[in-house]
């Protein structure tokens, strides 16, 4: 397998492929691969020659210096994960800070139409400029045809579309369903950190979500909320940051369904970040 640490390198070595015709896909990541990224990677060998696999953690998307401290960087474990895939259609690039910013590690300011201030933008400032940054970064040192980001963060998904769109950026952007654990706790490089009592506790997250989706059947998205706010009071691990229930398209939250949402085509999704112990956990659920 194919692995580049430099920038120049595998730019070059990518338009040499694509001057024979081959095509590009792309899965972004920040390691710690999971089986959620594998059917990213998966998705995109089904649908290219080759797929890049970028696995860099990238700091000015972090709001909280801890959580970019702590989080997992397991490059061996990764490398070995997809080799279990494929030996020759995949190419790992791992670049350092440098070989990415230089030496000024600092994101560039964008604006989303607004999608970048609710829910994660609202919660964890800068987030949203420090994606927009390494993506596109990545987006012009990688030029996929096809670029595959899982729907557990929904809100980044819709995010790096309004990028591509505002900056007509020449590559297709695919959302991949969420993958979950047996006990439905959606996969994330961060359940690794959870201690054995809130692994066992998280679960509640997604069940809350398919309850909250039976009630947004014949309930107001207010009366959701605070059934959903109610449950967690009895949950002494887990702490809820947010739940919401938003338009896909503008992610702004709404206090109930328009009363002609099939003729309307408006899709509702429900959106919660928690807190179990110090990890904080995100998940969300199609609602139609
Ligand atoms: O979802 C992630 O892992 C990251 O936000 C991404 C898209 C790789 C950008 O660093």
């Amino acid at each position: 397998m194919k692995n580049f640490e430099n920038k120049a390198q595998l730019s070059t070595y990518i338009s040499s492929l694509k001057d024979n015709g081959t095509s590009i896909g792309f899965v972004p990541t920040m390691g710690a691969l999971h089986h959620g990224h594998l059917a990213l990677v998966n998705q995109g060998l089904g649908e290219n020659d080759i797929v890049v696999v970028s696995i860099f953690v990238n700091p000015t998307q972090f709001d909280n210096k801890e959580d970019l401290v702590k989080y997992p960087r397991t490059l061996d474990a990764d490398m070995a994960l997809l080799k279990t895939i494929s030996h020759d259609r995949i190419i790992v690039y791992a670049p350092t800070d440098k070989d990415i910013y230089g030496d000024n590690i600092q994101s560039q300011s964008f604006t989303f139409d607004g999608l970048e201030h609710e829910m994660e933008g609202a919660f964890r400032p800068g987030h949203f400029d420090g994606v927009g940054t390494i993506i596109k970064r990545l987006f012009e040192i990688v030029t996929p045809d096809t670029a595959y980001f899982g729907e557990k963060d929904f809100q980044q998904l819709q995010i790096i579309r309004k990028l591509v769109e505002l900056h007509h950026l020449p590559v297709k952007i695919v959302g991949c369903p969420i993958h979950r654990a047996d006990d439905g706790l959606a996969m994330s490089s961060r359940n690794a950190r959870l201690t054995p009592k809130h692994r066992e506790a998280a679960p509640v997250i997604y069940k809350t979500l398919q309850t909250a989706k039976e009630k947004f059947g014949t309930k107001s998205a207010t009366k959701v909320t605070e059934w959903v706010i109610e449950q967690f009071k009895n949950e002494p691990l887990l702490e809820l940051e947010y739940f919401l229930i938003a338009d896909v398209k503008t992610l702004k939250p709404v206090k109930r369904k328009s009363s002609d949402s099939y003729r309307e085509k408006k899709a509702y999704r429900a959106f919660i970040a928690v807190y179990a112990g110090d990890i904080r956990l995100i998940d969300n659920i199609a609602l139609n």
